[in-house]
């Protein structure tokens, strides 16, 4: 999908409201995609019309006509990394984490996930909706229009079920798009401790086909690391997972290079996320299969990581590179977009346009939404968020305030006002 030149893009008839006398960045294509003096024409949920000033018809004839004053539009972002559900708080780890500890250490000894895990069993799904749609409210101001939210603090068949029903409700209830995501292999619960192989079949028979009745997971995600599952034992979830029809991604190459990324890759993975210890081999097969690289610089930052991802490789390789929150109570306390676009810059090396489009159009590509989501262009989503910044490079260079004037979202006004 692109932006026609305006004489191949007539002003359409049913057009319900006009954003006039603004600057955009679409973000098509993952470039800034820039224009200036600009009118934006949304028809029911959908972008219907992008354009010059000069090019809009005296009277467009729509409902709703809105003056942005000359500010920036810039597509919503899209959030296709978080584990936003869960009960508890780390803080105490980030402690032990500022004494010495490992992230690696505090999960051998009990903690880590399997703390948030305890705490997310024992709440029920009042409660863990109540604490979910508080971050998602607050996502909402920092302009994050879709999320994707993974399961994963349960580690058995009830709570597995109960945080994907919270991720339902969200659905229903907040503004954002919410695709969620079945994380059963994220660790070893307790119940299987030394019995790693039973679990997964405990996965594979149990879960993942109540997962698929229950309806609400599109995709199925494993952590394949030293400190949770092997290569073979993702395989075997994957395998399941694409037979029922699941999209597959996974957290690989966080701590250690396990090589998950080439398997995830060759089997048709969306995305393969985090990849500081990624081999070349591995980006080779991303690049083969068409695989995002998402980068979780939030995570990186709060393990105090030293191997950042090679991104170089990825720019080489035309590996698109979404950026996400990861937002989670261990690794990555993280609320907002701006800060991890500020790290993917500062601490990655990405530009400020390469970030912005990890942000939006490349965290659609992560989710299989590029069609609908991430950018600026007619016939897509009309969801979209107007920025009290001088430019786009603000959003990456500036840290501690969120300049969101109004975030729209499928042509709805959901926060704020120009
Ligand atoms: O993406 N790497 C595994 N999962 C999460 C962390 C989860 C946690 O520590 O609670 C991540 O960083
Ligand atoms: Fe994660």
């Amino acid at each position: 999908m692109t932006t026609l030149p305006d004489s191949c893009n007539p002003f359409p008839e049913n057009v319900d409201q006009v954003f006039t006398h603004c600057r955009m960045a679409t973000m098509a294509k993952g470039n800034y995609g820039i224009v200036e003096n600009a009118a934006l024409a949304v028809s029911g949920k959908k972008i219907s019309w992008i354009g010059p000033m000069d090019a809009l018809p005296e009277t467009p004839g729509t409902k709703k006509v809105t003056d942005c004053r000359n500010q920036w539009i810039l597509p919503g972002f899209v959030d296709c990394h978080t584990h936003l559900i869960w009960a508890g708080s780390r803080a105490n780890e980030f402690e032990m984490r500022l004494a010495g500890a490992s992230y690696a250490d505090i999960a051998k000894a009990g903690g880590g996930i399997f703390s948030t895990v305890t705490a997310t069993r024992a709440a029920d799904e009042g409660t863990l909706f109540d604490l979910a749609s508080r971050r998602m409210a607050h996502f909402l101001t920092q302009g994050i229009t879709t999320v994707e939210i993974k399961s994963g603090y349960g580690l058995d068949l009830d709570t597995e079920l109960k945080m994907l029903a919270v991720a339902d409700r969200l659905q229903q209830t907040c503004p954002q798009n919410v695709q969620a995501t079945f994380l059963g292999a994220h660790a070893l619960p307790p119940e299987f401790s030394d019995r790693a192989d039973d679990y997964i079949q405990e996965i594979i028979k149990v879960m993942l086909p109540a997962v698929k009745d229950q309806g609400i997971a599109t995709a199925v995600d494993a952590f394949c690391e030293t400190i949770a599952f092997s290569r073979e034992q993702t395989r075997q979830v994957f395998e399941k997972a694409i037979d029922l029809g699941f999209d597959v991604k996974l957290h690989a190459e966080q701590l250690s290079d396990s090589s998950g990324t080439a398997l995830a890759a060759e089997m048709g993975a969306l995305s393969c996320d985090h990849l500081e210890y990624l081999s070349t081999n591995g980006a080779e097969k991303m690049a083969e299969h068409g695989t995002v690289a998402v980068l979780l610089p939030g995570a990186f930052y709060y393990l105090k990581e030293t191997k950042v991802p090679p991104v170089d490789v990825f720019r080489r390789l035309r590996i698109p590179m979404a950026v996400a929150t990861d937002l989670n109570p261990g690794s990555s306390p993280v609320h907002s977009m701006i800060p991890v676009l500020n790290m993917a810059c500062l601490l990655f090396g990405l530009t400020c346009e390469q970030a912005l489009a990890g942000a939006t159009i490349h965290g659609a590509n992560a989710l299989g939404l590029a069609d609908r989501k991430g950018s600026l262009e007619p016939g897509k989503d009309a969801d979209f968020v107007i920025w009290d910044v001088a430019s786009p490079a603000d959003l990456c260079y500036l840290t501690g305030i969120t300049p969101v004037k109004m975030v729209v979202i499928e042509g709805r006004t959901e926060h704020g006002s120009v």
